[in-house]
């Protein structure tokens, strides 16, 4: 599990154990405190939460068993699980996909204030949408009120994010950013929300495990100064956005004064909200013509 999240059930977890299960029934009213102590002694901070989602997860004692071992060999525990609690939604996350942060639900909240107001239908495009979290988290907030489209050029990420919002009637689209769309979603896209890969391409090394050894490069590595991405959304967006539109993008407080000065460049007003509580930083652009 990641260091800015602890784990929590989701509402949707399908294996509650039952408080009146015996010793020997699986799943157990309890993880074993030999669960507990082989996780924390791999090195899983929140081992009592991770023990709890690994049994409610597993469907038998041998997968538990092999569930254990993927993460105390240092899989994430979203992959392992196959799938992460998001902004209240069970997403499900492929093994070799980005696991979705819990502090992008502050992008997700701030796409949402922006949308245009009821009746409207907001064309909402996740670009660089790895599982699909956030068009989903969207989606979900705006009560379905919404017409998503999600865009990614990893294949694996593609497939993971059709399981995410197929049933949402989501639109998932491969491909290298833009050249991913139909050309009918030209001038019609209301909320833009973009978590590009954004870590500098030094800082890889410096990353946890679990995100260096086991999500793409092509998820993390965002350039030199990690604006290699936003600067080309930046650069290509414009006529994909409706004159109303709002494009989003998370970056880190340190990025965050580059991130608005190149969207201002390319003809946005830009500014940056941040959430103490989640520790993100969200810039947003809109097109300066409208101002
Ligand atoms: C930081 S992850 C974010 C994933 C997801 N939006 C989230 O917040 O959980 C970045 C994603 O961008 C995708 N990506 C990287 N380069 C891309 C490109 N040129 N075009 C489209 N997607 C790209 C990666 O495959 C990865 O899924």
């Amino acid at each position: 599990m990641r260091p800015d999240a602890s784990p929590s059930l989701p509402p949707s977890s399908a294996h509650a154990p039952s408080a009146s299960a015996s010793a020997s029934a699986f799943p157990p009213a309890a993880p074993p405190d030999s669960l507990v102590a082989r996780l924390r002694a791999a090195g899983c901070v929140f081992a009592e939460d991770e023990a709890r989602l690994l049994v409610a997860t597993a469907r038998a004692p041998a997968e538990l068993a092999a569930m254990t071992e993927r993460r105390v060999s240092g899989l994430p525990l979203e992959h392992v699980l196959g799938w992460a609690e998001f902004a209240g939604l069970r997403i499900a996350v492929d093994t070799g996909v980005f696991v979705p942060r819990r502090r992008t639900e502050f992008l997700v909240r701030c796409a949402v204030a922006l949308a245009p107001a009821p009746p409207a239908a907001p064309v909402v495009l996740d670009l660089c949408c790895g599982t699909g979290a956030v068009g989903a988290a969207v989606l979900d907030a705006l009560g379905g009120r919404g017409v998503l489209h999600a865009a990614d050029v990893d294949p694996a990420a593609v497939r993971c994010a059709r399981r995410n919002l197929d049933g949402l009637g989501g639109h998932v689209h491969e491909g290298d950013l833009f050249d991913a769309l139909p050309g009918s979603l030209r001038g019609r896209i209301d909320i833009l929300a973009a978590n590009v890969p954004y870590v500098p391409t030094g800082d890889i090394p410096l990353l946890p495990p679990e995100a260096r050894d086991h999500e793409p490069r092509t998820a993390l590595d965002g350039g030199p100064d990690g604006l290699a991405l936003l600067r080309r959304v930046a650069a290509a967006a414009l006529p994909w956005l409706s004159p109303t539109a709002t494009l989003l993008t998370e970056t880190t407080p340190h990025q965050a004064p580059a991130a608005t000065h190149l969207l201002t460049a390319c003809g946005y007003t830009s500014r940056t909200i941040t959430d103490d509580d989640l520790e993100a930083t969200v810039v947003t652009a809109t097109p300066a013509s409208r101002s």
